[in-house]
């Protein structure tokens, strides 16, 4: 199996997020977040499954950096959780909080490899969430002060920012079918969450220019929307509005669909220029393409979800379409041209049902499959003009999962949950030598 070649400065990474790997949801001065209390709710979590301990890397982690040094890659994507640092949400910092990230980057780049710093991945402290969460527009004001301090503190030492992860996935799954903490099902109603995020965006983008950051971008989650037959064309540009485009439209050329507008707070054209913020890059987060069809009799939605059939599954119902990544990428470059800043991979990856095999090791050859197929197209993208600087499979090792639990496992590292014994898989050692180009 021939890896693809890619450019010597083309940047290898890993990422991961905080609620999903740290535990000690308690220790340090953390305050509650939206996950915790979402957790603790029966029914929410397969299992039961709980992420006071998730993957201990709060205790952990100079054996995780330890992994990724031997791996090799040119940069780790982390995510600072909001609870840690404003256990209340607001005020000054908490200073064991800030202490713990001053000790992790630091570790980070003793390791030869650059922070790459989610300022947030979902877990809004609970006490935000109590008055109004991503709801309420003064959440993006109270965000850009989470941002200053930690603009003030990392600057220095933080080689890329990206201040929200997956907005969509807020949105939808958390304020719009209420399977992600908050847990709201507001279904359209819950635009104007996407609003307050895309203008958290750009008020964290100025903050932390003005602390003296750089290298600022974003973790856009993206899918192709595939129509299910010719009369969906109408559905598809709805929902590619819905899913795509109320995110990259603000941020990248200053404007909203307009099938959307009738759903956005009032006055939200004054906040555009604000959500426009140049960017040094554009992080994309692909892992699969979503069809859809008009919607039937009774629906309230002008569209309905379909599955897509006819390719190989992933253990999280995730179809295995590595040519829609270079569909999604050739997508971008022709509908932003030159407002299109260069991208960055900022996650791509797939779980399966990965076990110890009795030999000692982690067998996972469709994951080396996955990985290679989708560096392929992404390849077959730059060749066609793309510019793609960078690459960052989710995840460097198993982890929380959501409201999946433990069972979906994205790592390029097993983790034992019983022992917490870190094993890696046959996967961790194809991406080292690629990204060492052995
Ligand atoms: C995107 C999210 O950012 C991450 O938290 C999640 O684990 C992966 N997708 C896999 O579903």
């Amino acid at each position: 199996m021939q890896n693809p070649i890619f450019p010597p400065d083309f940047l290898w990474g890993v990422s991961t997020s905080a609620f999903q790997i740290e535990g000690a949801t308690s220790e340090g001065g953390r305050g509650p977040s939206i996950w915790d209390t979402f957790t603790a709710t029966e029914g929410k979590i397969a299992r039961g499954e709980q992420a006071n301990v998730a993957a201990d890397h709060y205790h952990r982690y100079p054996e995780d950096i330890a992994l990724m040094a031997k791996l090799g890659v040119g940069a780790y994507r982390m995510s600072v959780a909001w609870p840690r640092i404003q256990p209340e949400g607001n005020g000054a910092p908490n200073p064991e909080g800030l202490g713990f990230y001053d000790k992790l980057i630091d570790a980070v780049c003793e390791a030869g490899i650059a922070p790459a710093v989610t300022l947030y991945h979902w877990d809004t402290p609970q006490a935000v969430e109590d008055e109004g969460g991503w709801l309420s527009r003064a959440t993006a004001e109270r965000f850009a002060e989470y941002a200053q301090i930690l603009g003030d503190r990392f600057a220095d030492r933080v080689k890329l920012w990206i201040p929200l992860n997956e907005p969509m996935v807020m949105s939808i799954f958390g304020y719009g079918i209420g399977e992600y903490a908050p847990g709201k099902v507001l279904l359209l109603d819950a635009i104007p969450t996407a609003h307050h995020q895309n203008l958290a965006h750009g008020l964290a983008v100025q903050a932390l220019r003005a602390a003296g950051a750089t290298n600022i971008g974003t973790a856009n989650n993206h899918s192709p929307i595939w129509p299910a037959d010719d009369d969906a064309q109408d559905a598809a540009e709805y929902l590619d509005a819905l899913l795509n485009r109320l995110y990259a439209d603000p941020m990248l050329v200053g404007t909203y669909p307009e099938q959307l507008h009738q759903h956005l707070p009032a006055g939200f054209a004054d906040d555009l220029s604000t959500i426009a913020q140049p960017l040094d890059f554009y992080g994309i987060n692909y892992y699969e393409p979503q069809g859809v069809a008009m919607p039937g009799p009774g629906n309230p939605l002008p569209f309905e979800l379909r599955d897509i059939e006819g390719y190989p599954m992933t253990s999280n119902g995730s179809p295995i379409v590595p040519h829609a990544l270079r569909e999604l990428l050739l997508g971008f470059h022709h509908r932003y041209r030159e407002q299109l800043p260069p991208i960055q991979i900022t996650e791509n990856g797939c779980s399966f049902a990965d076990e110890v095999a009795e030999d000692g090791g982690v067998h996972d050859p469709e994951r080396i499959d996955f990985l290679h197929s989708h560096l392929v197209a992404l390849r077959e993208a730059m060749d066609a003009g793309v510019d793609v600087r960078g690459y960052f499979c989710w995840s460097l090792m198993d982890n929380f999962e959501w409201s999946k639990g433990y069972a979906p496992r994205f790592g390029l590292v097993h983790v034992d949950y019983e022992t917490l014994r870190r094993t890696p898989k046959d996967s961790f050692h194809w991406y080292r030598k690629l990204v060492r180009n052995e």
